[in-house]
């Protein structure tokens, strides 16, 4: 199966931010949006693995703290249109100790560093348009991070939770 790490966002700000896809679809081409209900913010791609068994006992013993997540802004990389994550440190060290984590797995750790980002399209071909746009869609706490299950298929992906692992309430 093929399997990934994740935050899950709450639905009130899946719902706005489904609400602003609808607005931009109209003023874009070429680009394949996100289906509001799989919006998530990638901790660690794992890709095809048979272990789920042997990555939950690994990622139980991954320790973190809760922390707040702000989503605003618009950024894009060459065929990515993303929302901007705004996160203490916290986030950061949470991808990389869940990377370490998986790495006696055999699971590649990243060779790049963490660039935090919630995905609303893809170009199809081409570039990303540049829109002049500045959403805020304001904060929620995480207090969880999951595993999903990613089936592809040609409409579209479809996540199934695999796994949920809870982070520690700061004192
Ligand atoms: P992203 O959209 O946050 O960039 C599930 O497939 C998620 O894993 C995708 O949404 C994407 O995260 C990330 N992903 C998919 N394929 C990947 C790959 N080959 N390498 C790294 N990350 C990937």
């Amino acid at each position: 199966m093929r399997l990934f790490v994740a935050v899950d966002i709450p639905q009130a700000t899946r719902e706005a931010i489904s609400e602003f896809i609808i607005r931009l679809k109209l003023r874009a081409n070429g680009l394949k949006w996100v289906d509001a209900s799989n919006l998530h913010l990638t901790l660690k791609f794992i890709g095809e693995s048979t272990d789920l068994a042997m990555i939950s006992d690994c990622l139980v013993a991954v320790p973190g703290p809760q922390f707040e997540i702000a989503l605003r802004d618009l950024g894009s990389f060459p065929r990515v249109l993303w929302i901007g994550v705004h996160a203490p440190p916290a986030l950061g060290q949470l991808a990389q100790r869940i990377d370490q984590a998986l790495a006696p797995l055999g699971i590649p750790v990243e060779s790049r560093p963490f660039s935090p980002h919630l995905t609303l399209a893809r170009a199809k071909d081409g570039r990303i348009p540049k829109f002049d746009e500045h959403p805020d869609f304001g904060s929620f706490p995480v207090s969880e991070f999951v595993v999903y299950e990613s089936k592809l298929a040609s409409s579209g992906a479809t996540y199934i939770t695999r796994g949920r692992f809870p982070l520690v309430q700061s004192a």
